[in-house]
């Protein structure tokens, strides 16, 4: 199967799922990038049944928009029952990279609210260890090289993602040559430096559910 058939494969398990917990104020916290584009058009065939989504970013606000699917600002909204997302990596304890697409600060907040986070991903993002995919970090603009500075003394090595400005107005440093071994200490390490809005380690709050999509079939991991 290609990338995207798996892609496909692992939204779609996902949309059987988030069916099975749909009441009539169900709101669903949507995430951002391909993945999650093939979950949105997913959504799309129950429309008239979600009651309302969250968006990660202003590009899945605008596709599921545009499928007619309501989208609400998170201070309106009321609880989150069920979010779903794609990842960078993941690890076997679902802790995982995201921020690829630049979205992760919303994603960590809409995460941080949800009852449930489901993370959607192909096989290609499991890793033993995280850190070979460059973990994102937001900053705010005037704070970039201080932060770059504070990145190399946790071993790192940072790279502005030049030409990127976020949804929230803000920048993207990636960092390279991280073997993150226990990813809950590091996030916190990163969200102690300051100018540093958000990382993109999701262990704190790590995924409740993993629906992984392999060339055996789409498998599901509990941590
Ligand atoms: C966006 C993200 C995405 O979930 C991550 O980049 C994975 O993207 P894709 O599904 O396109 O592989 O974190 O900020």
């Amino acid at each position: 199967m290609t990338q995207d058939e798996l892609k496909r494969a692992v939204a779609a398990t996902a949309f059987e799922y988030v069916e099975t917990l749909l009441e009539d104020d169900t709101i669903i916290g949507v995430g951002t990038g391909s993945t999650a584009n093939f979950f949105i058009a997913e959504l799309g065939k129950i429309k008239h049944r979600i009651a309302g989504t969250v968006a990660s970013s202003d590009e899945s606000a605008r596709r599921l928009k545009e499928l007619g699917i309501p989208v609400y600002d998170l201070n309106s909204a009321g609880a989150i029952a069920v979010y779903v997302d794609g990842a960078d990596e993941t690890n076997k304890h679902l802790q995982l990279i995201k921020g690829g697409g630049a979205a992760l600060t919303r994603e960590k907040i809409i995460a941080a609210v949800a009852e449930e986070f489901v993370c959607i991903a192909d096989e290609s993002k499991m890793v033993g260890v995280l850190g070979k995919f460059p973990l994102p970090i937001e900053v705010i603009p005037m704070a970039r090289s201080h932060v770059a500075r504070q990145l190399v003394l946790l071993g790192g090595d940072p790279v502005y993602r030049e030409g990127c400005v976020t949804d929230n107005g803000n920048h993207i440093v990636d960092i390279y040559n991280l073997e993150i071994l226990d990813p809950r200490d590091l996030e916190q390490k990163i969200n102690q430096i300051t100018g540093v809005v958000s990382n993109g380690l999701f262990a704190v709050r790590a995924a409740d559910r993993l629906i992984l999509g392999t060339d055996s079939g789409v498998k599901t991991y509990l941590p």
